[in-house]
């Protein structure tokens, strides 16, 4: 019989390595990286090997790997798993300066993305506004470049919880990022 390689979560953080060894633009970094981690998304029981998960619940965040050694735009990339809870929502936010992979190991995640309109763009002040939004189905991956805003929903259906592997080109905790709020236009500075 004839033996085929599985990709593996060590394989795929190798290609992130050579992603960051060989480009230091943020576009290119995250395209690939998205590429890679939909290859690894396709591959049944990686994610569970690695960590700890009921049958449900076990809703949170676990880190899976940390990396001091590269990152962008500076040292620190890491790789995590969001376990959301049906319906679990977060207010409009960017990234920073980093940029962000999100690939739906199980369930589904809607994102909606934001941006700024001016007086010009029918607006008679500035206001943060809705410029579209799409559903990542299990297997999907899709990146926010530096800047970017979006925020996530869980539609994994009523009792469904959603496996979200996130990449952080930097982890978030080292950049200086904003929330956004639609309903006043306010912004904040988000707890680090
Ligand atoms: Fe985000």
């Amino acid at each position: 019989m004839t033996q085929t390689a599985t990709y593996t979560m060590d394989a795929f953080l190798d290609d992130v390595r050579q992603v960051f060894a060989s480009s230091n633009d943020p576009l290119t970094q995250a395209q690939a990286v998205a590429d890679h981690l939909k290859e690894l998304l396709a591959v049944p029981g990686w994610l569970e090997e690695r960590i700890d998960l009921p049958k449900e619940g076990g809703f949170g965040r676990k880190d899976l790997h940390f990396e001091e050694e590269s990152g962008h735009p500076g040292p620190g990339w890491l790789l995590m798993c969001s376990v959301q809870a049906p319906g679990q929502d977060n207010l409009p936010h960017d990234h920073g300066a980093a940029w962000v992979v999100y690939g739906v190991y199980e369930g589904a995640i809607e994102q909606t993305k934001w941006r700024w309109f001016y007086p010009g763009e029918g607006v008679k002040s500035p206001r943060i506004k809705e410029t579209g939004r799409f559903v990542q189905k299990s297997g999907t991956t899709a990146f926010f470049l530096p800047g970017e805003i979006h925020n996530t929903r869980n539609v994994a259906g009523v009792n469904g919880r959603s496996l979200v592997v996130r990449l952080e080109s930097q982890k978030l905790d080292r950049v200086t990022r904003y929330q956004y709020n639609p309903e006043n236009n306010s912004v904040k500075i988000m707890d680090r």
